[in-house]
């Protein structure tokens, strides 16, 4: 169903394809020998403009777990950007030599653009602060495997909204379930943005709300996302130094939420979870990161006509 299909923003794939999707990575964690070489001679490119450790490795450890190869840069440095290729030109040219292409870059559209020229399905690893699907799919695995289902709960979203991407993905993806309600957490300066909150919720008539204190809202989650302030998308560092450590959660602050509450974040986090927090049995960012790899086993077995 999926086979050949580029994505390229979490609404590229319906809900029942995500639910054939999250039933695949299901099977592969709790069976790993589970399409392993299954796209054996198949090859995805890794094209990284911007730096990453899960997204990246995640890619490839999934590529290789299902038997095919990877090749890429991890910094454009490396590539012929740096002598000024066009993107378009850079994408015609690695879709002559790959399946598929995992690709981040700092611009907004470039996906939808690579897409456009590549000859091979396109992936998009992050445009910008615009989305970023597969950590959508990653978050929505974990929710699913950790609290049964998606939907009926209520989530904070916490840390810089305005520019983070994995939230306006995440939201978006939200939207489309049924008795989820969102509140949105953060300092003035950094709050969701009105595409987000007018033009998908509530035309979705999602339940919603801000607050600026994360200490008012946490006892009233079912998931807490956290996420981290991003120095790299900001256009001075007065204002990122101001707003870096707005949001710290700390053992203190998990004593007033739910016993059952997820924490979750995308990482990389500074510091807005503090390491003391890693022992608490509900903070789940790291098993978070090994979900990331089964759906992402299973999105490149589905697109490259494995399954
Ligand atoms: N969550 C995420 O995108 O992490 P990386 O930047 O390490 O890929």
């Amino acid at each position: 169903m999926l086979k050949g299909r580029s994505l390229i923003e979490p609404g590229d794939f319906s809900l029942e394809e995500l639910e054939l999707l999250f039933s695949l990575a299901e099977k592969i964690e709790d069976n790993q020998d589970y399409l392993r070489c299954s796209c054996a001679g198949k090859v995805l490119a890794a094209l990284f403009f911007e730096p990453s450790t899960r997204t990246r490795l995640s890619f490839e450890a999934a590529m290789l777990r299902l038997g095919g190869s990877c090749l890429g840069f991890a910094e454009p440095g490396s590539s012929s950007a740096a002598k000024g290729e066009r993107l378009a030109d850079t994408i015609r040219t690695v879709s002559c030599y790959a399946d598929v292409i995992v690709m981040r870059n700092p611009k907004e559209g470039s996906a939808l653009l690579a897409s456009r020229f590549s000859a091979a399905p396109v992936i998009n690893a992050g445009d910008g602060g615009h989305h970023h699907p597969t950590q959508t799919l990653t978050d929505l695995l974990t929710l699913r495997r950790l609290r049964g289902g998606l939907g009926n709960c209520t989530i904070g979203f916490c840390g810089d909204l305005k520019f983070g991407r994995t939230v306006h993905s995440l939201a978006k993806a939200l939207a489309g379930y049924p008795g989820v309600r969102m509140i949105f957490i953060s300092p003035p300066e950094l709050t969701v943005p009105e595409y987000i909150t007018r033009g998908i919720l509530e035309k979705k008539m999602v339940p919603h709300g801000e607050a600026e204190r994360l200490e008012e809202v946490i006892g009233d989650l079912d998931v807490l996302y956290m996420t981290r302030v991003q120095r790299d998308r900001f256009f001075n560092e007065e204002d990122y130094i101001r707003l870096k450590d707005f949001y710290i959660l700390t053992a203190e602050k998990m004593k007033a939420a739910k016993k059952d509450m997820l924490v979750l974040h995308p990482l990389p986090r500074v510091n807005e979870i503090a390491p003391e927090v890693d022992g608490d049995s509900r903070a789940v960012y790291f098993k978070q990161a090994k979900y990331g790899m089964y759906v992402r086993m299973a999105l490149l077995a589905s697109i490259l006509g494995a399954v």
